[in-house]
């Protein structure tokens, strides 16, 4: 049976203790739409606020080190996410990769700390627009995936999401077509059956994520091959956000 479609909201480097009541208010109203699995990855700070307020969303990390302790300096482990109410963590996301230069291998590693701790996965991959220009995109996203998914689901396939979110769509205001979507989540479905075979492999959530909004939403979340969205600027507000979860739960009643 395929799983819900899991609208996620990526507050990255925004909100202190004042968001906790948008929070609340997209906790809230996500009790009245239980067709579709809601969470929200506030800064490491909000974890534990936002988990203690939270009843129906899920609440996760943005990040994570790839050790479970010891002597890193102003980082944070999957164990101690976990420890807070985390319930996933999101890897590999364009901007740790291009501001803190994180590689394949250290995303790899990360995912296998995420997993020890008991978290959900979101893995995320993406292109540049020279890529895409180049008619690359397929062959990096893909490869970017081979090389950061772990190689076996232990569990069931609810554990591991997959982000695709081009970068040049990320808060840009411009998100990708729904046929360039179309074919790259169909790509990566192909690579998921042929890692974890048809069943597992084929219930894998293949999110999009790029300047998702309200007035978008709905053709992207009916796109083959979409189980949701990981979303950014239009999460950092109620109003946003749950305009987007109610998009997703429409199109379950049709
Ligand atoms: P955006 O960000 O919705 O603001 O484009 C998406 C993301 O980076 O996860």
């Amino acid at each position: 049976m395929a799983l819900r479609p899991y609208i996620v909201g990526n507050w990255k480097m925004n909100g202190t203790r004042s968001m906790l009541s948008e929070a609340r208010a997209i906790d809230r109203s996500s009790q009245r739409l239980m067709k579709v699995e809601v969470a929200i990855a506030p800064p490491y700070t909000l974890i534990h606020p936002v988990h203690r307020e939270a009843e129906q969303i899920g609440v996760g990390a943005q990040d994570c080190h790839a050790e479970p302790d010891g002597a890193h300096t102003g980082d944070i482990s999957a164990t101690m996410v976990a420890d807070a109410g985390a319930k996933f963590v999101i890897l590999g996301h364009s901007e740790r990769r291009q501001e803190h230069g994180e590689g394949d291998d250290l995303i790899r590693a990360k995912c296998a700390a995420a997993l020890d701790a008991g978290l959900k996965l979101i893995v995320c991959c993406g292109e540049s627009e020279k890529l895409r220009d180049a008619g690359k995109a397929e062959k990096f996203v893909t490869g970017q995936l081979k090389a950061t998914l772990p190689e076996a689901l232990d569990e069931t396939s609810e554990r591991l999401s997959v982000a695709y979110e081009p970068i040049w769509a990320i808060g840009t205001g411009r998100a990708a077509t729904v046929e360039d979507i179309a074919a790259m989540h169909a790509a990566i479905r192909k690579l998921l059956v042929d890692r974890y075979g048809e069943e597992e492999g084929g219930a894998v959530r293949i999110l999009y994520g790029g300047s998702v909004k309200a007035e978008n939403a709905r053709e992207i979340l009916e796109t083959e091959n979409v189980g949701g969205a990981l979303v950014g600027g239009a999460s950092l507000t109620a109003e946003g956000f749950l305009g987007i979860v109610a998009a997703a739960a429409e199109l379950q009643d049709t």
